[in-house]
């Protein structure tokens, strides 16, 4: 099912973003772009990106917006990108977000659908603690409410689960504080616009999927 839209997924860590956004990516034939996953990327191939944005990422802040954009502009310039995308993480701040807005106006899609993922702060918590990831294919897994069927190993690809160094709860209420500092403006700034669609992301996975799904489809016919 083709979708030609520019996407973003907006909310706190621990939403869900990431989780839907694979999905949702792969039914409607978009590619998946989550600056937090590039950034890893880079760090794990020790590019000079990564060593860059390595302790950036352990503290819990966000990275310049220089370099995110310049990173973001890179990957939009592929092939893969000419029908649309979502955006997982991105942006995360009033510049980036204003950067965009011209980026994706020369790119021929002027009204992206904003989804704004709303979860209460004690599920954040819970989610971004149980939280393990595939070490080869990235694939999200959580301990609590969304385990692998073998212990610490991926249903998909057999790689090991591990948990992500930024999850650890020190590091998570910078996260989270980032956010309400720097990203939570931007609900007021694309509500403003008539782009934010806002879902009820404390739900189930399932239920959540059908809600991101309702949005793009109601967006699809406006
Ligand atoms: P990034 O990787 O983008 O992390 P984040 O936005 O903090 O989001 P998370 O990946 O933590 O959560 P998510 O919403 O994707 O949730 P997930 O689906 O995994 O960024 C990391 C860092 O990179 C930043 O701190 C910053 O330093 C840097 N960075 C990245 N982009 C940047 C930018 N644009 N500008 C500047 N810096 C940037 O789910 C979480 C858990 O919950 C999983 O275990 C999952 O299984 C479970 N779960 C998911 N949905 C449900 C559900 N509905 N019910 C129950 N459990 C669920």
């Amino acid at each position: 099912m083709a979708l030609k839209r520019a996407v973003i997924f907006l909310g706190p860590p621990g939403a869900g973003k990431g989780t839907q956004a694979k999905q949702i990516a792969q039914s409607y034939g978009l590619p998946h772009l989550s600056t937090g996953d590039m950034f890893r990327d880079a760090i794990s191939r020790g590019t000079e990106l990564g060593n860059m944005v390595k302790p950036i990422m352990e503290r819990g802040d966000l990275v310049p917006d220089d370099l995110v954009m310049k990173m973001v502009e890179e990957r939009l310039s592929r092939p893969d990108c000419a029908q649309g995308f979502v955006f997982d993480g991105f942006p995360r701040t009033l510049a980036q977000a204003s950067v965009l807005d011209g980026i994706l106006k020369s790119r021929g899609f002027p009204k992206p659908l904003v989804i704004d993922f709303v979860v209460s702060e004690d599920k954040l918590m819970r989610r971004v603690s149980g939280r393990r990831t595939c070490s080869i294919g990235g694939e999200i897994y959580n301990i609590y409410d969304a385990p692998s069927k073998i212990e610490g190993i991926c249903d998909v690809d057999g790689g090991k689960l591990v948990q992500r160094p930024d999850d650890r709860p020190e590091v998570v209420k910078e996260r989270l504080a980032a956010y309400e500092r720097q990203t939570k403006p931007l609900t007021d700034y694309y509500r403003a616009q008539g782009l934010l669609e806002a879902i009820d992301a404390g739900a189930g996975v399932q239920e959540v999927n059908r809600a991101v799904r309702q949005a793009l489809n109601g967006a699809r016919r406006s």
